[in-house]
């Protein structure tokens, strides 16, 4: 009883707390990235998109600000940027927390769930018993998502397993049947299934062990994405979380088995910053619109340390995803989805200036984007946000190793959890255009999302900076950099 009133009084706290003064003004709070207002979040769930609404569902402790009684919390955007808080959506039942998972439209009533016309939305979880089982479960809304019922006859899918989760369910149109992809995370392989209608699945092909096998996988996505330059051809994109990072591969699949058709010897990933996980991409979007994902903005390795309160854990901005193919090999594209612009204000712009040692910015900001294109200098050039006190947070090419990087070594608190402060550098090879490197930055107060040469390459971490560090500057070591174009904006809050 008592924790049902503590829900119910969550549930109005998730909803509605926004509105009071001092929620979302606090230190460190993203304000154009989205986070619960109140406790811990991890992994995007149930990414779906509905009657011109994009739903976000996320796993969210209803009691605390640490990891625990996985529920699913509710938002939902017009524009996949202005997000409102709905109440709680699945709640923990007794022993089961409700782990993640996905979310679709059964348009055709293929479960049987829907009644009087209405459209039912079935979101397929996993079932998580501490230390005993995972297995995979639905619940479906008859009020656009709203409130959810648990099917009695749950699990659909179970092999006695402590460890399989996160399905991944989608419609595949040649086959008239639904696809679920579910990670085996120990033995680091995920599985396809298929079903007719939701509740009876049947075992169709496996893929994996594969790639980055340092850590559990989990978070399966298999997304079709358009290829980038070649209208109307789309070729398969799977992503999986493999802790604490992330790796994708690009192929087919032919509605019973994923192909990869990248090297299989070569890891590559959807960021190479210490800060995105668990990324799945909507479901059921228009035809025009890109694929689209949302990834969570931390690391198991420190996650329950880092020092927000009263809530833990944001979303990435929503990506969009192409594919490309550079020198035989599939690259992914992701770009923020355009409408982040429409947070721009008070642009600020500078063309063709040399620097030498370090340039500040005449700007201060601590929630801003910027475009940069420069040439770099012989050793290292970039950018540092948050600089003041001593402190910043650095972005910067390496001329030498021909790598970009993002390093907080020298940013703000570090010393929560020792994991935080030995993950502090991170750095992918780049190949420049024309001698110039292209970044566009996202920077939002604890948060640094940095687009590398048009979505290439992305690098995103997180940053304990205190308020008053919020200058900007350009450093160039080893001689001159030019820089060709700068643009600056402050970025709204949406909160
Ligand atoms: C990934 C993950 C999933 C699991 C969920 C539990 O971050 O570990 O595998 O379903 O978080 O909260």
């Amino acid at each position: 009883m008592k924790r049902l009133l503590l829900l119910l009084s969550l549930c109005f706290c998730v909803g509605a707390s926004a509105q009071t003064d001092s929620l979302y003004k606090e230190q460190y709070r993203p304000r154009f990235h989205f986070s619960p207002s109140v406790n811990w979040c991890n992994d995007p769930n149930g990414l779906v998109y509905h009657n011109g609404k994009y739903h976000l569902f996320y796993q969210f402790n209803p009691f605390g600000n640490v990891w625990g009684h996985m529920t699913w919390a509710h938002a939902t955007s017009k524009d996949l940027i202005h997000w409102k808080h709905l109440p709680i959506a699945i709640a923990e039942e007794k022993d089961t927390m409700i782990f993640s998972g996905t979310c679709v439209v059964d348009k055709n009533n293929t479960s049987g769930f829907g009644k009087n016309g209405q459209i039912p939305m079935v979101a397929v979880y996993t079932g998580h018993i501490e230390n005993k089982n995972q297995s995979q479960h639905i619940a479906y809304s008859l009020d656009n998502g709203v409130s959810w019922t648990k099917y009695n006859k749950n699990p659909v899918l179970d092999l006695g397993k402590k460890d399989f989760r996160d399905p991944k369910i989608f419609w595949y149109e040649p086959k008239q049947y639904w696809v679920m992809a579910v990670m085996f995370p120990v033995e680091h392989f995920v599985q396809f299934y298929s079903s007719g209608n939701l509740k009876d699945w049947k075992h169709l092909s496996d893929f994996g062990p594969v790639g980055d096998t340092s850590g559990v996988w989990e978070c399966p996505d298999l997304t079709q994405v358009p290829v980038e330059g070649l209208p109307g051809k789309k070729k398969w994109v799977l992503q999986t979380s493999q802790n604490a990072s992330m790796q994708y591969f690009v192929g087919e699949f032919d509605g019973i088995r994923f192909t990869n058709e990248n090297p299989i010897n070569k890891i590559v990933r959807p960021d190479y910053g210490p800060d995105y996980y668990a990324a799945i991409a909507y479901n059921q979007l228009p035809v025009a619109h890109l694929p689209t994902a949302i990834g969570w903005i931390n690391n198991w390795n420190y996650a329950n340390d880092i020092p927000t309160a009263p809530w833990k854990g944001a979303f990435s901005l929503p990506r969009t995803m192409k594919v490309k193919k550079v020198n035989n090999e599939w690259g992914l594209i992701q770009q923020p989805v355009a409408a982040v612009k429409t947070l721009r204000t008070r642009p600020l712009e500078i063309k063709n200036h040399g620097v030498t040692g370090t340039f500040t910015l005449p700007r201060k900001s601590r929630q801003f984007e910027m475009l940069l294109t420069y040439e770099p200098s012989a050793s290292t050039s970039g950018i540092r946000l948050a600089t003041g006190n001593n402190s910043y947070f650095e972005i910067g090419y390496d001329a030498v190793k021909k790598t970009v990087y993002i390093d907080r070594t020298k940013t703000g608190q570090t010393d929560f959890n020792k994991n935080f402060s030995s993950l502090s550098r991170f750095e992918t090879p780049v190949v420049l255009k024309n001698k110039k490197l292209k970044l566009n930055i996202f920077y939002d107060h604890s948060i640094a999302e940095v687009f590398v040469n048009d979505g290439e390459a992305v690098l995103t971490a997180q940053l304990f900076s205190v308020d008053t560090n919020n200058g900007i500057e350009i450093f160039s070591n080893g001689g001159r950099s030019a820089v060709i174009f700068l643009k600056l904006w402050d970025i709204k809050s949406i909160w």
